[in-house]
Formats: C-alpha cells, structure tokens, sequence
C-alpha cells in the first residue's frame, strides 16, 4: 500500500500506488490469503536499491484507503475497481516519463512495446470523439472483460490478455460501476 517494505521503498514496478483505496477488510483479506500460503524456498538473488525513488501518484480520490460504506456509492466503487485494476496507470497520459492521473486521466498515449508489435494505449476519458463517450455501456463491457473493440476486432493482447485472465473474472456489480465511473472522467483530448 505504501511501497515500503522493512527494507526500503520498493520499485515503481511494485504499482503500490494502485492498492493506496484498500479497504481495511480486503486489504487484510489479501494478508491472510498470502499467510495461508505454503513457504516455498526462491533462489531469487537478493535485491540491490540503488537510492530513493519517488512514490507513483494514485488516481485523485484513491490516495488513501476507502471505506466498505463509502463503496455503496456506486461511482466510488467504480473508482475503486478503476484503482485495483490499474486501468489508469495504462491509460492515463504520462508527464515526466510517468503516468500523470491527476492532468492526464484516461488520456491515452502511452506506447507499449511487446514482441507482437507496438500499441498506444486508448484515451478512455469520456470526450466524445477522442475517448470513448459515445460508446454504449454494452460496448465498453465487451471491451473490458472480452478484450474486443467498437468494431468487433481483437484489441491488441497488452489489453486484450488482461481481459480475459482477469477482468472477464469481475463481477457484474464492479463493472458497472466501473462503468458508470468512466463517464464522469473528464474528457480530454
Ligand atoms: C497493461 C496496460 C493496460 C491496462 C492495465 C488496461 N488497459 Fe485498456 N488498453 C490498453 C491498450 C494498450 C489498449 C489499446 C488496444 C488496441 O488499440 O488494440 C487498450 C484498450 C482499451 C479500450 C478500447 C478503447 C478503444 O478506443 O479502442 C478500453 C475501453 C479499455 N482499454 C479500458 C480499460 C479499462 C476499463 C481498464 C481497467 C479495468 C483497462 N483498460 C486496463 C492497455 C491497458
């Protein structure tokens, strides 16, 4: 939650930014899953810190944990899926070299380089034409949880694989509310 461990600050690769809005219940639900666990010895080599780094900034509103009585709000909810999900550390534009959700939410234009070849992450902000306000609700679903486009085409795997191992998996209730809390962010070009 806060990126430090006993040892220092973990790398930015540790996206602890993203789980800041845990909820007390679930962030101790996450311990006690890792607890049950059974120890298996890593040959891992021990990790080497090379100075401070800077903490990632969440997105406006998931800084600190919520709370299981504010998520009956639908739209904090949605924020909260939005958060756990990481949909904006992708798809939030970058200042700096690093994702910007407080400028730049949901404006796309991050590139990813992957052996299938280089894609932009979209600008899902709710402007009309450069992000995705006109789409229906049953389009972004099919978006989300199939990895499939307005047009009926596969999206490219950096979404499209996220789709189907892990938010094909999200109930019903979170991706509306995921939904719902799409539209309200601001459009921007
Ligand atoms: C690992 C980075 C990553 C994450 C995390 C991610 N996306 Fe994406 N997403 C992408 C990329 C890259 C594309 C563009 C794919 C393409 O153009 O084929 C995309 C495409 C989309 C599209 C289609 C938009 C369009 O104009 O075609 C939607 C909608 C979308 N993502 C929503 C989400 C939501 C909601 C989440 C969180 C539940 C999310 N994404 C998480 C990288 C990501």
């Amino acid at each position: 939650m806060s990126g430090v461990s006993p040892k220092g600050r973990l790398a930015p690769v540790m996206p602890s930014e993203s789980y800041r809005a845990l909820t007390p219940n679930d962030l101790n639900a996450v311990v006690a899953f890792l607890r049950a666990k059974r120890p298996i010895k890593s040959d891992a080599p021990p990790q080497e810190r090379h100075g401070a780094l800077e903490p990632r900034r969440a997105i406006p509103g998931a800084e600190t944990p919520l709370s299981d009585a504010g998520l009956a709000d639908p739209l904090q909810q949605g924020l909260y899926v939005a958060s756990l999900a990481r949909c904006m550390s992708c798809h939030s534009g970058e200042t700096d070299g690093a994702p910007d959700p407080e400028r730049r939410l949901g404006q796309g234009g991050r590139i990813f380089r992957t052996p299938a070849g280089a894609t932009v992450a979209s600008n899902i902000t709710s402007h009309p034409t450069k992000g995705v306000g006109a789409w229906t609700d049953q389009e972004l679903k099919r978006a989300i949880i199939e990895g499939t486009g307005r047009d009926g085409k596969p999206l490219a795997p950096t979404m499209a694989n996220l789709s189907k191992a892990h938010f094909s998996k999200m109930a019903e209730r979170d991706i509306e509310a995921l939904i719902a809390w799409l539209r309200t962010t601001p459009p921007k070009e």
